[in-house]
């Protein structure tokens, strides 16, 4: 299903964080978000997850019409999303965040009990394909950075979405790891998950991407595949302010 928006505009303020985003990602592929600091990347998450609601400008999810539609509805029409300031609980142990995640209702229950055998089982499966399953009774508070953000990564994929927004994966995070979630983007991808990565890390960007989305100002100022992506004139300009 194609995620796209048509002239999605949000201000805080005077800050006009989104100004009119006509966006298309491809669906199937790896789709990547950049551009510089504070050109709206998160803030379009922001918006297409629910998490705020745009002033102005639409979200399609397929068919669907998703604008103004609340966290919980997104995630249900099947678009997933991690954040750039990962999101654990650290109290909690990696499992019992991966279970979390996928019911929060759960919390006020008593986690254990809240959950069928074959969730917790799911829950265990997902550990393992992230390479964190040694882990799974140590609190969050104890993983590295990197490894909370493959936890947080885990909780979204509980959710089985069809399309994952990742919010910056690699930052902060050490060079084997990094190529761990690299591999595992294409991994899942190859199995039939879309993505749209919010990164700096070019490197990273230019190996896993299929097309390129680069925003400045608020709004898209090219679109298309890494080899052209790489050489587009305005894309240099917006970084090396040109
Ligand atoms: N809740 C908010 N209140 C006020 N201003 C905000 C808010 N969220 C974002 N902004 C402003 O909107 C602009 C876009 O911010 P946003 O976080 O979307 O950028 P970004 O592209 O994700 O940047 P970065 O690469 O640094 O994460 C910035 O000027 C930022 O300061
Ligand atoms: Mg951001």
């Amino acid at each position: 299903m194609t995620l796209r928006t048509e002239g999605l505009r949000k201000a805080f303020g005077g800050v006009v964080a989104l100004d009119g985003a006509d966006v298309e990602f491809l669906p199937g592929k790896v789709n990547a978000l950049i551009g510089p600091n504070g050109s709206g990347k998160t803030t379009f998450f922001n918006c297409v997850t629910g998490m705020i609601k745009p002033d102005e400008g639409r979200i399609f999810f397929g068919e669907r019409d998703l604008t103004g539609r609340a966290p919980h509805v997104v995630a249900r029409a099947g678009v997933g999303r991690t954040f750039q300031l990962c999101r654990v609980f650290p109290r909690m142990t990696a499992v019992e965040n991966v279970l979390a995640a996928v019911r929060p209702g759960g919390l006020l229950r008593g986690l254990r009990s809240a959950h069928r055998r074959s969730e917790i089982e799911r829950a265990h499966n997902w550990l393992t394909r992230l390479g964190i399953e040694h882990l799974a009774e140590a609190e969050a508070r104890n993983l590295s950075w990197g490894q909370q953000k493959l936890l947080e990564l885990a909780g979204v994929l509980m959710g089985e979405p069809q399309t994952i927004l990742l919010d910056e994966p690699a930052g902060g995070v050490n060079p084997a790891l990094l190529d761990r979630i690299g591999t595992l983007v294409r991994e899942l991808n190859s199995e039939g998950r879309t993505f749209v990565i919010v990164e700096h890390n070019m490197d990273l960007v230019m190996s896993i991407s299929d097309h390129i989305v680069v925003f400045d100002r608020g709004r898209p100022i090219a679109a298309g595949p890494p080899e052209r992506i790489r050489t587009d004139e305005r894309v240099l300009g917006a970084y090396l302010g040109v």
